[in-house]
């Protein structure tokens, strides 16, 4: 804490002391380019916009304020000169926005109005990465070739040139890290739009194998959140733990451990994000009930091997002379699976997005189920889940065990 916190009569407005504080404070980060965003908030009741989100931008080479006012339903954006930025944002204090919080690289600056007329200003140290000054709200931050956590594990040259054989892995991590950044966005984990908090965004990535995502998701989370982000890799063979533990070490990565374990018999306490690429089988399953168990915000699983249903699948009578063909009852069972996965994260509290995250030509496993958490788990969603399972006679299915939920009966 570096200032004082205390509440003492005061003016509203403008020309109140904590007040005017405030504003020199956003003055000075403006001058020294260390501004990462102001967010106005709690208006009053009469007020139809709710929030303005600042930041600074940079277009054709000139510094600009961009002005983002949400109402409830949409969102208009404004790019102003600093100075008249700054008169804006001073007229609005107290008028209608009773909350305001200022991010600079080194501190957050909270200024509360009450309707008393009095103020609070509480003043907090923290590190935010120097921002971004490109005018599209979210660019895409590529992961540079030349880190050395690549070059370590094997997909770059010293020189930073991609090395043979590893040009689809690369192209997968690019794509990864290009797909995070609208989850994230649309999990309410993104820099811009989150509620600044001076928690670590905590990230797991589970059965990571050789790490390569897990090192790329870290990377990329540290660009995107705009906070520390604290990240774990858990996998069951130890020696690929001791091998990327090296690795972490070696390339001097900071905030990232791994750790040797299985799925299903972690604690890890609250995560925001869970992961779990290819994770054989049934352990997306135990991946999937982890996130619901921690309550991630952001649950992303890449299944693989869906071994679990086959036994168990009836043909619906007018698919079964369709699914007497072998390879229709494995891709019927395959999908199966994923689509009572994604029903039961729906029931679970969880808007469930499934796509294909990189192309077939790379691999076939390729399809990711993202799921978002929205609420609690709702009830009025499991005649869906247990429709879909009676269709194809599933009585069992890890996820459905996991969560408690039976699927017939
Ligand atoms: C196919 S690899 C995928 C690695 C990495 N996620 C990727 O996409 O590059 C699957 C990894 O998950 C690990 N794994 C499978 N089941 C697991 C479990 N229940 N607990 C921990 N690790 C598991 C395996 O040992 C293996 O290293």
């Amino acid at each position: 804490m570096l200032a004082e916190n205390s509440p003492g009569p005061e003016r509203r407005g403008v020309s109140g002391d904590k007040t005017q504080r405030w504003i020199d404070a956003l003055r000075e980060a403006i001058d020294a380019r260390s501004l990462v965003r102001i967010i106005l908030s709690d208006p009053g009741p009469d007020s139809s916009v709710r929030r303005l989100r600042i930041r600074p931008v940079e277009i054709r080479g000139e510094h600009r304020l961009q002005v983002v006012s949400e109402t409830a339903t949409q969102a208009t954006t404004q790019n102003l000169p600093p100075a008249p930025g700054i008169d804006s944002v001073a007229q609005q204090l107290g008028n209608p926005f009773r909350s305001a919080l200022l991010t600079t690289t080194s501190r957050s600056l909270q200024l509360q109005l009450r309707p008393d007329g009095s103020a609070r200003l509480r003043a907090e140290e923290c590190s935010t990465p120097v921002p971004d000054l490109g005018h599209d709200r979210f660019k895409v931050r590529r992961i540079e070739t030349s880190k050395a956590w690549l070059r370590l594990l094997g997909v770059t040259t010293p020189g930073g040139a991609v090395c043979k054989g590893m040009e689809a892995k690369f192209r997968q991590i690019h794509r990864f890290v290009e797909l995070l950044e609208p989850l994230l966005g649309a999990a309410g984990l993104m820099a811009e739009g989150a509620e600044p908090s001076p928690l670590p965004l905590r990230f797991v990535d589970v059965g990571c194998g050789k790490g390569y995502l897990t090192f790329a998701a870290h990377e990329a989370l540290q660009g995107q959140a705009g906070r520390t982000v604290f990240s774990r890799g858990i996998e069951r063979r130890e020696d690929l733990v001791r091998r990327v533990n090296a690795t972490v070490s070696e390339a001097g990565v900071e905030g990232l451990i791994f750790e040797a374990g299985s799925i299903e018999a972690m604690d890890p306490g609250p995560i925001d994000i869970l992961m779990a690429l290819h994770a054989c089988d049934t352990a997306t399953d135990e991946a999937l009930a982890l996130g619901v168990r921690t309550g991630a915000h952001l649950v992303m699983v890449a299944p693989c091997c869906h071994r679990e249903l086959r036994p168990q699948l009836v043909a619906p009578d007018a698919l079964r002379g369709a699914l007497s063909h072998g390879i229709f009852l494995e891709r019927q069972s395959e999908f199966v699976t994923d689509a009572l996965r994604a029903a039961l994260m729906e029931q679970a509290g969880y808007e469930t997005r499934v796509f294909e995250f990189i192309s077939p030509e790379h691999t076939a496993k390729n399809l990711m189920i993202a799921c978002i958490r929205r609420g609690d788990a709702d009830p009025g969603k499991l005649p869906a889940v247990r429709a879909l399972a009676g269709l194809y006679g599933v009585h069992q299915q890890r996820l459905a065990d996991r969560l408690g939920v039976p699927l017939v009966g």
